[in-house]
């Protein structure tokens, strides 16, 4: 049986005790951290930048999966990269070269991701499909974590799952926001490979428990052709 990517998201951890959390997630099901940078500027919020990073890297045993909410986030990308990004994801709508970004991402050796805002059709990927590892489809405006599920979000990741299949493409799909028990497995039906999770892992009595939910749904698209 095929099973999601599982990444919660270090954005809801307790940040006083993050080595905790970080070492929580090591031990559990999960496969990636997913760590959301937020400037200020893209979104209406500040999260954490290089320090905070590199203090999860120092502890993590698995891959960082890296959300850029910035703008021109092609300045930071060996930053990114010596801060321990495996996943290196900038957002459609924030760089204006969106090909030659995704080129330097991959030639730092990190897999490069972009991410769509729930405003932005899936139609403007065409053209990158094959060129990048992952698709971050936004299932809430970025920004803050814990908001409600945006439920076009389904129908747009089928649409994204049948382009992917019709360019021969290899990338992912990874949801991010309002992920929980509801809407993961919908998700995967609709063509998700990657769950991000922060609220729903992290405010949960027994997070470890949530993560392994998560992790034992079934991926279950079936091509529409
Ligand atoms: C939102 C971030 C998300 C966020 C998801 O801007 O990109 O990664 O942490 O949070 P939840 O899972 O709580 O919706
Ligand atoms: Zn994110």
């Amino acid at each position: 049986m095929k099973t999601p990517i599982i990444a919660p998201s270090i954005l809801s951890a307790d940040f006083a005790n993050l080595q905790r959390d970080v070492e929580m997630i090591n031990a559990s099901e999960a496969d990636w951290f997913h760590v959301d940078i937020m400037d200020g500027v893209f979104v209406p919020n500040i999260s954490f930048g290089f320090p905070v990073q590199k203090a999860v890297a120092k502890y993590a045993t698995k891959p960082l999966d890296v959300h850029l909410m910035i703008v021109q986030p092609e300045r930071y990308i060996k930053e990114f990269k010596d801060a321990g990004a495996a996943v290196l994801t900038v957002h459609l709508e924030a760089s204006t070269h969106l090909h030659r970004t995704i080129q330097a991402i991959k030639a730092e050796g990190m897999k490069a991701g972009v991410a769509i805002n729930p405003h932005t059709s899936v139609a403007l990927l065409e053209d990158v499909i094959t060129e990048i590892d992952l698709v971050c489809m936004m299932s809430v405006n970025p920004g803050f974590g814990g908001q409600q599920f945006i439920e076009r979000t389904y129908q747009k990741c089928a649409d994204l799952k049948e382009q992917i299949l019709r360019n021969n493409s290899n990338c992912l799909i990874e949801i991010d926001g309002g992920v929980n028990e509801k809407t993961a497995p919908l998700l995967l039906q609709h063509g998700a490979d990657v769950l991000v999770a922060g609220n729903y892992v992290f405010s949960a009595a027994n997070p470890t428990t949530v993560i392994s939910k998560l992790k034992q749904l079934p991926k279950g698209y079936t091509a529409k052709r």
